[in-house]
């Protein structure tokens, strides 16, 4: 059995799978409710209720697992990127069980367990593919030969695709986090209402701040009567032109280094538009879009661990 712990962001998350995939126990407790009415996730707020939570979370997950800890030959851990606070309650935690018990541990890349969310049972990829990850933090086109790693060929200059759903679903006054909200208001929407380009930029990055801007206007020019009426044609524009911008760039790259096969992962993978566009990518399963710790024990079972006690001085860091 594989212990997996995350804590990079707002998601205190355990989970226990085996060497295999396959998936025992997925517990993530979010701290939206918490976040929600500052608009966005406060750093410090963060930490502190990863650190309330963790034991609980572990001891929840190996329950659900039927599993105790001395079945346990494997701890892997998010060291970044992520918020650095949020990201050393995880690591410290994991570092203590691990040690406890004499046990190895894995440091995970989060990036790359987004990835691995694909490798996990019942369905399990296999590469090589053009992988596609849209998060709230990144948005980046990745060249995958082997489960160990990947290569970014394409990046955002600006925002990430989940930022920009989610400060267009403040916009159109949908809360914090509103990337789900803004998916299920655009399906009552004419997503050809509004012309919102987005920007297309040299070689195989992205750029979601004019959509976002041109969102912004759109907003300003209407009557609070008329915008209360054309929310929803607003929100389907807005989500079809990210999407198109996604969807497009991801087969440009896929062509480029002859990748028959797209794979979308993280938060945005979850959107309905871009999981309908991409009839023949292999889509993470919902459960594992948004951040979990079955993807990082899945990333895990493909980085070489560190024996006791040469991790006890292992870091993490804020900024790949
Ligand atoms: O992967 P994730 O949980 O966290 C990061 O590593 O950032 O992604 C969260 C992001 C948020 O921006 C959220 O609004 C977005 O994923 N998201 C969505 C949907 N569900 C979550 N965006 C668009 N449509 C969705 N259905
Ligand atoms: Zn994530």
């Amino acid at each position: 059995m594989i212990l997996g712990i995350e804590t990079s962001c707002d998601e205190t998350a355990a989970a226990v799978i085996t060497r295999g995939g396959e998936i025992r126990a997925n517990v993530v407790a979010s701290q939206v409710a918490l976040h929600a009415r500052f608009g966005g996730v406060v750093p410090e707020v963060a930490s502190r209720r990863h650190l309330e939570l963790v034991a609980p979370v572990v001891r929840e997950a190996l329950g659900e697992a039927s599993a105790a800890l001395e079945d346990v030959q494997l701890v892997a851990v998010t060291h970044g990127p992520g918020l650095i606070g949020a990201l050393l309650v995880g690591l410290s935690a994991a570092k203590a069980l691990a040690w406890g018990r004499g046990l190895p541990l894995v440091p995970v890349d989060h990036l790359h367990g987004h990835v691995a969310s694909l490798y996990l049972e019942p369905d399990p990829l296999e590469p090589p593919f053009l992988g596609l990850l849209a998060t709230g933090g990144h948005t980046l086109l990745l060249d995958v030969q082997d489960r160990a790693g990947y290569r970014a060929v394409g990046t955002t200059i600006d925002d990430a695709a989940g930022e920009a759903f989610d400060k267009g679903a403040r916009l159109l006054g949908l809360g914090y986090p509103g990337g789900a909200a803004l998916d299920r208001l655009a399906q009552d929407g004419d997503p050809e209402a509004f012309d919102f380009p987005v920007a297309r930029i040299e070689g195989l990055d992205f750029s979601f701040s004019g959509v976002k801007t041109a969102l912004l206007y759109a907003v300003k020019k209407l009557e609070p009567a008329e915008l209360e009426r054309r929310r929803a044609d607003l929100a389907a524009s807005y989500q079809r032109a990210i999407v198109r911008a996604l969807v497009e760039r991801a087969r440009t790259a896929a062509a480029q280094l002859g990748h028959e096969r797209i794979a979308v992962v993280g938060g945005v993978a979850a959107n309905s538009e871009l999981r309908a566009s991409l009839p023949d990518a292999a889509l993470a399963p919902l459960a594992l879009c948004t951040d979990n710790a079955a993807m990082i024990a899945s990333a895990g079972r493909y980085v070489e661990p560190l024996a006791p006690p040469t991790y006890l001085d292992l870091d993490a860091y804020a900024a790949a």
